[in-house]
């Protein structure tokens, strides 16, 4: 009888590889390993070869570089979606792509059930299961690490039995992650967050210290929120975050060292290095502070928090996600112009920008010549805006002497019902 068929997230690690053997014996379903390309700069094809030796019945690899920026970096960018004001999310805004995807190659295939190798403790496992309990609830999702609660001796035990390569899979000293838009590395000593991460924790950023001595000045111009050129070269997006990547990262720039709120409850140390994602966030910020009114950043703020925490929960697919696009689409739509940032030992300093659409008018800040500012209308103003809180004084907080003290209330009961 024909074994049923079951997609399953390959990376070409260990975990993966011994996932597909494992999945064999145990579910007695027909591997298809799924492997794409987001820019982890990893061979898929020699990944997809290997997923064949290591006993899938098929593999599918494919490029997905462009839909990932156009449908997630770029949109979280214009965003300004930042986990805790600091991650760039390059992890979360991946996973729901890969399981869209799988999706796609699950339905190809005929497959009953998805597979990915996430353990029980982060927040991937929540991402994936979540996207694909969305988008094809009729599918049954396997997760061989969150379910085999092998430690590692006895997951390379396996291995050895069944004759999976580990050589070429050499596990890190970290658990790391990585798309274009940046790499996520924990475990190992960067789990005592006293510890300042070792040097062989990075590898798209050179340490500040030793970064050029010379300050480097970029050029990058938005269009709508959305980068489209740097130093005047236009560019599709994968040459443009190359080439921030390396830029930005031959100066140190994009370390980020956080201690972190995961959705399942657990705080963890978390570095990452996102030279590109960290350069083009402050510079769009910059072009919005040029572009946006006030009451519009004030707004966005939210926005941009509410957006960053779908992203990271793993609730891509969801309408408020639609909901803050629309608002976000509509805002972004004058921040268009260029931003000059000065990148000098681990920091990316603006030191300009210019836009057609600007808010900042010369003719109303000038103190020289050319003054359009009505300075007379500034103290009826003045009179108004303050009336509120001149008339509280009077009335309240001043009247004799130096006003109330506050007892505060306690939020904590007495222990006992008849009080204290
Ligand atoms: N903490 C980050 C996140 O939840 C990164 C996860 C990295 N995953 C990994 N397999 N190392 O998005």
């Amino acid at each position: 009888m024909a074994r049923d068929k079951i997609v399953l997230a390959y990376s070409g690690g260990l975990d993966t590889s011994v996932a597909v053997k494992w999945i064999d014996e145990t579910y007695n379903m027909d591997v298809i390993a799924y492997t794409c390309d987001l820019g982890q700069g990893q061979d898929i094809q020699a990944i997809r070869d290997k997923a064949l030796r290591t006993g899938a019945i098929d593999a599918v690899a494919e490029d997905a570089r462009n839909l990932f920026i156009d449908y997630f970096c770029w949109p979280s960018l214009m965003a300004g979606a930042l986990y805790e004001g600091k991650y760039p999310l390059a992890t979360a805004l991946g996973r729901p792509l890969i399981a869209q995807l799988m999706v796609r190659v699950a339905r190809e295939h005929g497959a009953v059930a998805v597979a990915h190798g996430c353990t029980g403790k982060g927040n991937d496992q929540v991402r994936f299961d979540v996207t694909f309990q969305t988008l094809a609830p009729d599918l049954k999702i396997v997760a061989p690490v969150r379910e085999w609660k092998w430690t590692r001796t006895q997951e390379l035990e396996f291995a050895a039995k069944h004759g999976i390569e580990v050589e070429a899979t050499k596990k890190s000293i970290y658990s790391t992650d990585q798309n274009l838009w940046g790499r996520s590395i924990e475990a190992g000593i960067l789990e005592d967050p006293w510890v300042e991460p070792p040097s062989d924790a990075f590898q798209w950023t050179t340490d500040p210290r030793l970064a050029p001595d010379e300050p480097e000045e970029v050029e990058i111009t938005f269009d709508r929120g959305r980068p489209c050129a740097i130093d005047g070269k236009e560019m599709d997006g994968i040459e443009l975050i190359d080439a921030a990547n390396k830029l930005a990262g031959r100066h140190g720039v994009g370390r980020i060292d956080h201690i972190e709120n995961r959705l399942v409850g657990i705080k963890s140390r978390e570095i990452y290095e996102a030279p590109a994602a960290v350069l083009l966030h402050d510079a769009h910020r910059e072009l919005e502070f040029l572009t946006l009114s006030k009451e519009s950043l004030r707004f966005k703020a939210s926005v941009s928090q509410a957006y960053a925490d779908l992203i990271y929960n793993g609730l891509w697919f969801s309408q408020l996600h639609q909901d803050l696009m629309a608002f976000t689409v509509s805002n972004q739509q004058y921040v268009s112009g260029t931003v000059r940032m000065k990148l000098y030992k681990g920091s990316a300093m603006v030191v300009g920008r210019k836009s057609e659409n600007s808010l900042y008018r010369h003719e109303l800040a000038t103190y020289e010549e050319g003054d359009q500012y009505d300075s007379t209308a500034a103290m009826g103003f003045i009179k108004i805006h303050g009336l509120g809180q001149t008339t509280q004084a009077k009335h309240q907080l001043l009247k004799g002497g130096s006003g109330p003290r506050l007892e505060l209330p306690s939020i904590i009961p007495p222990d006992s019902p008849k009080g204290s």
